[in-house]
């Protein structure tokens, strides 16, 4: 794997992809961030060797580079889940790729239902913690003690100092940030409502189909990582209505404004 990371790596180098500092991942519906950057090079994922694009259909998501609050940054517009049919490595190898290009920092957001249910559509979560629901691990494969420790510590994945510089920033601008635990399941159906009572159970606060991946292999990389989950939808299994996809790209796009001011702020402040 070591000998495939060097060579996107390179590929992207070649492609003017030179000392980033912070690497950024956009979830569903919330690729506006990406306006802000001032766009150096961009390379869609099809054309980066090793990328996992090849076995499944047309993907057309792009790795961007540019500048933004004076820092050299990389964003992932469009991100891969295992439930388009990847594996849970394939969806964590451009985080490898990112730390191999050398950014010191991951910052990642995600569209997400609400398990608590005083967190409203619209509303921006601080991911604190995680549940790892998607069946596997991005880690358990032969040779991966030579990127790092195979029994990677979990006790404290997401980054304490970016968590207090956003929930800062968000006081001053009068966004409202909840902090809780994160859920990740495979998908791409909709919970049930018996799975929504197991969820707030087992102390999720909000559930997706992604970021846990990408966050276990910046921990087994030792790269600080921040998250954000945007809620599109409320999840209360006494009242609920039938999810509309539309609905919840229509709620991210609502709070995406938000999402963009911490990130912005917080790439700043680094
Ligand atoms: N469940 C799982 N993933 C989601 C949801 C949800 O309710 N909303 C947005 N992504």
């Amino acid at each position: 794997m070591k000998k495939f990371i060097e060579e996107s790596a390179q590929f992207l180098k070649e492609r003017g992809f030179e000392a980033p500092e912070i690497g950024i991942i956009l979830g569903t519906g919330l690729g506006q961030f990406v306006d802000k950057v001032e766009i150096i090079s961009s390379v869609s994922y099809n054309h980066i060797p090793n990328f996992p694009t090849a076995t499944v259909e047309f993907h057309t998501g792009k790795l961007i580079y540019g500048t933004l609050g004076g820092k050299k940054v990389i964003v992932m517009q469009g991100r891969f889940h295992i439930y388009e049919g990847y594996t849970l490595r394939d969806v964590s190898y451009p985080v490898r790729v990112m730390n191999e290009l050398g950014i010191k920092k991951l910052l990642i957001s995600n569209a997400a239902g609400a398990i608590n249910l005083n967190f409203k559509k619209g509303e921006i979560m601080l991911i604190e913690d995680h549940i790892n629901l998607q069946g596997g691990s991005p880690l358990a494969f032969k040779g991966v003690e030579q990127l790092g420790s195979r029994f990677t510590d979990m006790s404290a994945p997401y980054d304490a100092e970016m968590r207090g510089i956003l929930k800062d920033i968000a006081k001053t601008e009068g966004i409202t940030l909840h902090e809780g635990v994160y859920a990740s399941v495979v998908g791409p159906q909709l919970e049930t409502r018996a799975e929504y009572r197991f969820l707030k159970i087992i102390g999720s606060d909000t559930v997706g189909m992604s970021t846990v991946p990408e966050v276990i292999v910046a921990n087994h990389l030792d790269l600080p990582v921040a998250a954000v989950s945007v809620i599109t939808d409320e999840c209360d299994p006494e009242n609920l209505a039938p999810v509309d996809i539309q609905d919840i790209m229509a709620a991210a796009g609502k709070a995406e404004p938000d999402m963009v001011t911490l990130f912005t702020q917080l790439i700043e402040k680094l």
